[in-house]
């Protein structure tokens, strides 16, 4: 019988899996799960940037380094991770070291990464042909500054793809349960007292044209699931562990106090939902940056 074929991201995948075993109670172990088990959309979407070989790409708010890694993966760039968390990049400095010491990378790629703000990003003027930022954006309360720094360090002509969340696009067929609605208030509530916003994914191709960029697409990327909903479902242990981490910062914000919100979490781990539909979508802004 013939063995299956290799496929481009098979190394990396493999990366992903490994670093999960090997710190599995870290802080951000719901964002490597996350980064594991979204591979599929986030791999269509870079994929269709036509990244070409040789291209220099920056990736601001890098997390475990998945889009520099999988553009490595896929084409022979130089790709850089930069983020204000180093505990994530140096679990990206391994995922990227194990991917490529098993072949995972295009030959003539290199990926490194480094701590950096996206706004005070430590590079000259034009030192990249693309920029991208996932769900950065949505933490960051100085995101014109964020746009001026990614026009910056981009080449006149070079590409910036910025994707986030909005919650507005989100539907559910039963309605969310009432504890649901509530957390979920809570947990906008904090991001936004922190200088956040769920909502900004509406708002980044205004952003992106207002710092220097002729917007060339906006994308919706949509995701849609229809079933039995259980407390077993890998999905809710990922949100639940999110939450808990937000826990202080919910309750700050004076919606929930701590035991209308254990009360909530509880109810919300044991929710069964026979046939449930969802479907929630992320946009995505692709800019070129406007000549001087
Ligand atoms: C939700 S994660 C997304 C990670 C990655 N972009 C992805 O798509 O998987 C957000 C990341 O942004 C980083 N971050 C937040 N504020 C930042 C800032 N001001 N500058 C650089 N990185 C930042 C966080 O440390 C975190 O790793």
């Amino acid at each position: 019988m013939m063995g299956a074929v290799p496929q481009p991201f098979d190394a990396v995948d493999r990366a992903y899996a490994a670093e999960l075993q090997r710190e599995p109670d870290r802080r951000t172990r719901w964002l490597l799960q996350q980064t594991a088990a979204t591979g599929p959309s986030r791999r269509a979407l870079i994929g269709s940037l036509g990244v070409a070989a040789g291209a220099r790409v920056l990736d601001v708010g890098t997390g475990f380094g998945c889009v520099p890694l999988e553009l490595a993966a896929i084409a022979a760039v130089t790709a850089v991770g930069v983020d204000v968390d180093v505990d994530v990049l140096g679990a990206a400095t391994r995922i990227a070291e194990s991917a490529a010491a098993s072949g995972g990378l295009v030959p003539g790629s290199s990926v490194r990464f480094h701590a950096a703000d996206v706004l005070a990003l430590p590079f000259a003027a034009a030192s990249f042909d693309v920029a991208t930022v996932r769900f950065v954006y949505e933490h960051i309360a100085d995101r014109d500054l964020a746009t001026d720094e990614l026009a910056r360090v981009l080449r006149p002509g070079g590409l910036a793809c910025v994707v986030d969340v909005d919650d507005g696009l989100s539907i559910s067929d039963p309605e969310p349960s009432a504890a649901f609605a509530r957390v979920a208030n809570a947990f906008r509530a904090a991001q936004a007292a922190r200088g956040g916003d769920r909502y900004v994914g509406r708002t980044l191709a205004r952003l992106l044209d207002a710092g220097g960029f002729d917007v060339t697409a906006v994308l919706v990327l949509p995701q849609a699931a229809y079933g039995l909903s259980l407390p077993s479902d890998p999905g809710r242990a990922l949100l639940l562990e999110r939450l808990r981490l937000a826990r202080a910062d919910m309750v700050a914000t004076g919606l929930l106090d701590d035991s209308e919100l254990d009360a909530d979490l509880a109810d919300l781990a044991a929710e069964v939902v026979h046939g449930q539909c969802q479907v929630e979508a992320h946009l995505a802004v692709v800019g070129r940056r406007r000549p001087d």
